[in-house]
């Protein structure tokens, strides 16, 4: 299975055809109808495509009116835009520990992390594997803090049978090239609550209130009889071109076909390593049904190997899918650590002083991290090559022991 077939450049030559390039004011438009169609998928009143899962991360944040000064508490094992877009925003990511089972936030590391200064909480649903979210959409309420949740590596994925990224105040997920479907980069905000879908709308086109859904826009108003055009907030161009959305509605009419394949593919993995010693499978919590992004796998504390080391003497094997170790503990990066030492972030913001990004500031997050690999299992991987893959990372953790 390819990334994209004759479906997606038949719709791509509609587009050129049609000479609509961006998807201009009014409602009728490829990106129009990509939003109706995730909206119906997801089952979400309000949704924006944006071009790519960064800027939804950042839109998202600014539509649940994250500012300057608000701390916001992240997770420290995602992709760096989980928690770098709080930095666009001028706030202040404060990192939570994970559960080293599976590098996702608990809710009682997310608690101690609490100030009078915390504005939201973004949860990150990493490889595709749910968050039980019941007790953190609790704390949320009780403590009045927008909960976010970062679905970029999450589409249909359930926990208490609900899709995640509707528990919490509104999602983000990421359309780039690796994620369930793929518009090559894009991004998508979902969310209930009209006042979040406007002000990241706002974010996302320059100040602009081209809302959809019939939410009223203020009009620009002429400055001394000068017309203005109706930039009412600071906001970048995120917004996604049509060539992206027509794309986007043909990846998603097929995301079921992913999926599947997907989830063919982890039972290759399974098979393989499933009780197998030196291994731990990905944990999955009561209640809660993953799809995965990529397969985690845990080496067990008894293996000496650090997962870079089982990497590094795969490297080189012929017919195997390349594969990584977990690499991704955000505060350890080099943008992080000067904010740490300059003690204010990148656009000048002062650091509380109980906020730190040193090394040791999530301790389980960082051991957990080097003994924590990933297998790709998207849908356009070999399974042959899967296997061997898994049979070969069997083989240096076996000659190991
Ligand atoms: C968890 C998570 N959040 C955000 C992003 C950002 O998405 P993008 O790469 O589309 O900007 C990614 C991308 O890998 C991700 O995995």
């Amino acid at each position: 299975m390819r990334y994209m077939n004759h479906e997606e450049v038949e719709i791509l030559k509609t587009v050129v055809s049609g000479q609509q390039l961006w998807r201009g004011m009014g409602e009728e438009s490829f990106t129009s109808q990509f939003e109706d169609e995730f909206a119906h998928y997801f089952g979400r009143n309000y949704v924006y495509a944006v071009n790519s899962g960064t800027s939804a991360n950042e839109g998202v944040l600014a539509g649940c009116a994250v500012e300057p000064q608000d701390e916001v508490i992240c997770s420290p094992c995602s992709f760096i835009a989980s928690s770098l877009s709080v930095v666009a925003l001028g706030a202040i990511p404060v990192f939570a520990d994970v559960d080293p089972r599976t590098l996702l936030l608990t809710v009682e590391e997310i608690e101690k992390k609490i100030t009078d200064r915390t504005k939201a909480i973004v949860v990150v649903h990493l490889f595709g594997q749910p968050m039980v979210m019941g007790p953190i959409v609790a704390l949320a309420r009780k403590h009045n803090l927008y909960l976010i949740e970062d679905c970029a590596q999450a589409y249909d994925a359930y926990c208490h049978g609900k899709k995640v990224g509707t528990f919490g105040d509104a999602a983000c997920f990421s359309l780039q090239q690796s994620k369930h479907i793929t518009t090559g980069e894009g991004g998508l905000i979902a969310t209930d609550e009209p006042e979040i879908y406007q002000r990241a709308v706002l974010y996302s086109n320059c100040g602009m209130p081209w809302y959809r859904y019939c939410l009223e826009a203020p009009a620009p108003a002429p400055i001394n009889d000068v017309p203005t055009r109706g930039h009412f907030t600071f906001g970048h161009n995120h917004r996604m071109s049509e060539l992206q959305a027509a794309v986007g509605l043909i990846q998603l009419s097929k995301i079921d076909t992913f999926n599947q394949q997907r989830k063919k593919l982890v039972e290759i993995i399974k098979g393989e390593l499933e009780g197998e010693s030196g291994f731990k499978m990905a944990h999955i919590y009561p209640d809660t049904k993953p799809n995965y992004w990529s397969y985690p796998i845990r080496l067990t504390e008894d293996t000496e190997l650090s997962a870079t080391a089982v990497s590094r003497r795969c490297e080189g094997k012929a017919n195997i899918v390349s594969f990584h170790a977990y690499n991704d503990v955000n505060y350890l990066e080099q943008v992080f650590q000067d904010m740490h030492s300059r003690r204010s972030t990148s656009l000048g913001i002062p650091l509380p002083e109980y906020v730190s990004y040193a090394p040791g500031n999530c301790p389980k997050a960082e051991k957990a991290a080097q003994k924590f690999f990933f297998l790709n299992v998207h849908h356009d991987v070999n399974p042959d090559f899967l296997r061997n893959t898994a049979r070969a990372i069997r083989e240096v953790v076996r000659n190991n022991r």
